[in-house]
């Protein structure tokens, strides 16, 4: 679709005089520097990104050696960051990348977004910067100012509405001096995004596009996007059962492969009472519930109920996880409710 509208020259300036310049991942057009930060970067703050982009190149400086890794050391340097999928996903598509692409990133959006945990959005950003194809990004900001900057009021839980917003931001893409400007003006979305077209109260006054926008025209920013359909939140409790042994070692197991918390070790989880109930019952022990505290995933809120058992070595072994030193759940993968949690025990 060609567009009556040019933002692309506005943006990529604004970009050079206001946008962030000084990113570690910016200083770079190496595609595994750049994929590695915008994984992480998914659903994660730049602030929070920033010490484990630096740790995470530091162990493994390469694709290859992310890819010879176990994905327990890949958990490991994830733990904290949430979301663990991404971990997982960044392994495997480290591997098919030694596997399938001798080691080299395929150059196109279209053959990036083949690859585990790389959807069209993240290899747009990933072929612009490095390879300064000519391809649009739609992550959650940029979605907020092309509907805002065309008017876009389709509802967006349609798909059909979707791909049209994809081939609408196609067509407002630069035409000329590529090399530079590709890269600038998908960053340049990016930070108009994060800073100036916010959810709430825009600053229209200060941004490069407000004689362009529409929805700044009609004086109604914040409608857009437009998506009816919610996602439903749900409650659930979790108990968990802290066992430690006479020489302070905490059980452990290892989560399902999917769901919440796949693959990270955790404290034996279960959705009712009487199941840790039942689990004990051989045990000699009466258990009285600690406080429960909150911690909130993108779809759920868990209540999290910690039961502390001091276990004996003369009881049955609790089966299916291992025993481990407080020292050792340093360099395990462990969910951060429950790292926090065995961080606070005396
Ligand atoms: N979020 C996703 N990608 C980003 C980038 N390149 N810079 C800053 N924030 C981002």
């Amino acid at each position: 679709m060609s567009e009556t509208l040019d933002i692309a020259t506005d943006v990529v300036r604004w970009q050079a005089v206001h946008g962030r310049n000084h990113l570690p991942w910016q200083q770079t057009r190496d595609p595994y520097r750049v994929w590695l930060s915008e994984i992480m970067l998914q659903q994660t703050q730049v602030v929070t990104v920033l010490g484990y982009y630096e740790r995470f190149l530091e162990k493994f400086p390469n694709v290859q050696s992310l890819a010879s890794a176990s994905e327990g050391e890949v958990l490991a340097l994830w733990s904290g960051l949430g979301y663990y999928s991404r971990a997982r996903n960044l392994h495997r598509c480290a591997q098919q990348i030694v596997e399938i692409h001798g080691g080299y990133f395929p150059p196109t959006a279209e053959a990036l977004s083949q690859l585990p945990g790389i959807g069209r959005s993240t290899a747009g950003a990933i072929t612009s910067f490095c390879f300064s194809e000519r391809v649009p990004i739609l992550d959650a900001n940029v979605r907020r100012v092309l509907t805002r900057v065309l008017g876009f009021s389709e509802d967006l839980a349609i798909s059909k509405n979707e791909r049209l917003l994809w081939d609408r931001a196609q067509g407002l893409l630069p035409k000329s001096d590529l090399h530079n400007a590709m890269p600038r003006y998908t960053q340049g979305l990016m930070d108009l995004g994060a800073s100036l077209c916010t959810p709430k109260k825009p600053a229209c006054m200060v941004c490069p596009l407000s004689l362009q926008c529409k929805a700044r025209r009609d004086g109604d920013p914040e409608r857009y996007p437009v998506r009816t359909r919610k996602l439903l939140r749900r409650a659930e409790s979790w108990w968990l059962m802290l066992l430690r042994n006479e020489d302070g070692r905490v059980f452990l197991e290892q989560r399902p492969s999917t769901g919440i918390w796949a693959g990270l070790h955790c404290l034996p989880v279960f959705t009712e009472r009487a199941e840790l109930q039942e689990r004990v019952k051989s045990w000699p022990v009466t258990f009285q519930d600690a406080d429960a505290f909150l911690h909130v995933l993108t779809h759920r809120d868990l209540h999290l109920h910690p039961v502390q058992i001091c276990w004996r070595k003369e009881w049955d072994a609790p089966i299916e996880g291992a025993w481990f030193k407080p020292a050792e759940l340093e360099h395990l993968g462990l969910p951060t409710p429950i790292r926090k949690l065995l961080k606070g025990l005396s």
